[in-house]
């Protein structure tokens, strides 16, 4: 054979060597090529074999390269539609079984290799809405469903559980829970979360902690109310109440030797915002504080003891199943007091507990009304019937609030009642204290005493510009009732009115005109604004919610007396400040 090539540069090179040189021209490399078909030579036989190879290949690679394309414009297509949420059971190669929320089983490919490989039993994925693919993985991991109790292993990674208590199941597992039932973490008789319709048992619970079954028990941290510090006027209940719970801890045979019981019972009286709620959380506190010097636990530390129902919850969430509730708050109550708490240095306490029954004039009020009523009532009093073992014998303190006191029964009154706390509107005393409390930690111009001795004088001297604010009519009666300012104070009002003094303050310091904190004028118009705005909302059938009203009266009218104005008017504790513009 003749070769154009020269023989010493390349001279045992194989004729594919020359063929894929680039450095050669191409018009060259195609006359070799020629010459070596016309001639065949079992070199160039090979050369023959090795180009049909390489075809063949190239077809294959942009065959396959066309495939992925399509594939790439399918998966856009899928995930551009609506996706479903599956939960992934298996892979066998590309292939994996899902289980979808309609409980029906379907196998869909896993298009992304990487995501096959990673996928565990019980992943929640999301698929086309026919379910031929799994795209990705869901967003979260939902834990939430059915409970159920763990059985046993079956055989092939499966579980038996039980459903609501007699329905047993065979479940999928999730990998996770596999791996906690494999370690022993989790035990037949757990409670797993289980989605029945998938047949998925997805994580075990934990361990209750002993006060998670508890459904009335407050878990909130004990509020930071101090009667000294403030309320003023504190009512008689809380040292009452941290008496009773001081001699039941620390000498309990006391009592005993009387024949009285552990527990004690108060109901909480009078209209809005005169300090009930208040009241009952300065309670709260100073029992954690005897708990805690009798324990030597900090109070953060202490178990959480309070009960809290309110009557309107119960008969507005729950009515149907009401009477239900009511049972189950008084046997948890019970099941708490009976259980002796151990202490983190090991030690057995007999813990009070503290149950607060709001607004029980809620449930007085519907008797009559609903059967139903009468039987929560009556399931109340029951529970609360002081000769009843976990009664007499439970340190429980019980605390009611009510409104309307004259809405609960006798015998309703009676037993919860066994103290029986009126707060009502503060007298010229009762303001001064509640007054001295909430200003305390303020800036006051001129310092709080002249503030309350202004305010007082304003509020309560006998011939001061207070003409009334209104006057009742009584049905049956001729004799018009004036009421005046001081009629109307309540912790709460005083509360509101100090908030908007103290803001009508803030707000001339911002703009520059009055740097030296609150002044007399502003209680005074803030106070008045307050007053004014009860007053607005009084007619004849609420009156009684807002101020005092005689027994048995009934207020047939209200008018709303005109009131000077406010300013200028002599504040006999500030004569240097008559007037202001307001
Ligand atoms: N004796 C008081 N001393 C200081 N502040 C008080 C006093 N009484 C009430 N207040 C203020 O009034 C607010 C409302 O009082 P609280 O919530 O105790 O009223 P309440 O009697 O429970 O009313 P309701 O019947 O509406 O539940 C309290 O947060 C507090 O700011
Ligand atoms: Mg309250």
């Amino acid at each position: 054979m003749k070769s154009p090539f020269p023989q010493k540069k390349k001279k045992n090179a194989p004729i594919g060597q020359f063929l894929a040189d680039e450095s050669l021209p191409v018009d060259h490399r195609r006359e070799i090529l020629k010459m070596n078909l016309l001639e065949p030579t079992p070199e160039s036989n090979q050369l023959m074999d090795e180009i049909i190879a390489v075809m063949k290949n190239q077809h294959a690679e942009s065959a396959f390269l066309k495939k992925n394309e399509q594939l790439a414009t399918l998966i856009k297509e899928l995930e551009s539609g609506p996706l479903r949420a599956a939960v992934f059971i298996s892979v066998d190669g590309k292939t994996a079984q899902v289980m979808l929320e309609d409980g029906l089983i379907a196998f869909s490919v896993v298009p992304n290799e990487k995501l096959a490989k990673s996928l565990r039993k019980g992943d929640r994925v999301l698929v086309d809405g026919r379910a031929r693919a799994i795209l990705r993985r869901a967003p979260a991991p939902l834990k939430i469903g059915d409970e159920a109790v763990f059985e046993r292993r079956v055989n092939g990674g499966y579980v038996e559980v039980t459903l609501r208590g007699q329905e047993k199941c065979v479940f999928y597992p999730t990998q996770d829970l596999e791996e906690k039932i494999e370690s022993g973490e989790v035990e037949p008789g757990a409670k797993f979360i289980v989605n029945a319709r998938q047949s998925i048992a997805i994580d075990a619970l934990p361990p209750e902690d002993g006060f998670s079954s508890f459904k009335f028990l407050v878990n909130e941290p004990v509020p930071d109310v101090l009667a000294e510090r403030d309320i003023g006027n504190p009512p008689a209940i809380i040292q009452q109440v941290a008496q009773h719970v001081d001699i039941e801890m620390n000498h309990p045979e006391l009592r005993r030797e009387f024949g009285l019981p552990r527990s004690l019972m108060a109901l909480l009286t009078g209209i809005p915002g005169t300090g009930k709620t208040l009241s009952i959380e300065a309670i709260w506190k100073k029992i954690y504080e005897i708990m805690s010097e009798k324990t030597g636990v900090p109070i953060e530390e202490l178990p959480p003891r309070v009960f809290r129902l309110r009557m309107s919850k119960i008969l507005s969430e729950w009515l149907g199943r009401s009477d239900k509730n009511v049972d189950r708050l008084f046997d948890e109550i019970s099941q708490l007091a009976n259980q002796a708490w151990i202490a983190p240095d090991g030690s057995e306490h007999d813990l009070p507990a503290l149950v607060i029954l709001e607004e029980i004039d809620g449930i007085a009020k519907m008797r009559g009304q609903d059967s139903i009523f009468d039987r929560i009532l009556t399931g109340i009093l029951q529970r609360l019937d002081p000769n009843r073992p976990d009664v007499r014998d439970n340190l429980v303190i019980y605390l009611s609030t009510s409104n309307l006191p004259e809405a609960i029964d006798v015998a309703a009154l009676r037993r919860v009642g066994g103290i029986i706390e009126k707060f009502g509107r503060l007298d010229r005393d009762g303001f001064r204290t509640v007054l001295e409390k909430q200003i305390s930690r303020l800036p006051i111009k001129g310092g709080p005493e002249p503030v309350v001795a202004g305010l007082t004088a304003w509020l309560f001297s006998p011939n001061g510009s207070d003409p009334g604010v209104i006057e009742l009519d009584y049905t049956g009666s001729t004799n018009p009732d004036k009421r005046y300012r001081r009629d109307f104070l309540t912790g709460a009002l005083i509360n509101r009115a100090v908030r908007q003094a103290s803001e009508a303050a803030a707000t001339e310091a911002y703009e520059g005109k009055n740097g030296s904190g609150i002044h007399l004028e502003h209680f005074v118009e803030s106070m008045n604004r307050q007053i004014l705005a009860t007053a607005d909302q009084i007619s004849a059938h609420n009156a009684d919610r807002f101020i005092e009203i005689p027994d048995s009266a009934r207020v047939a009218n209200v008018r709303r007396i005109p009131q000077p104005d406010l300013f200028p008017l002599q504040l006999q504790t500030q004569p240097e400040h008559p007037t202001r513009k307001s």
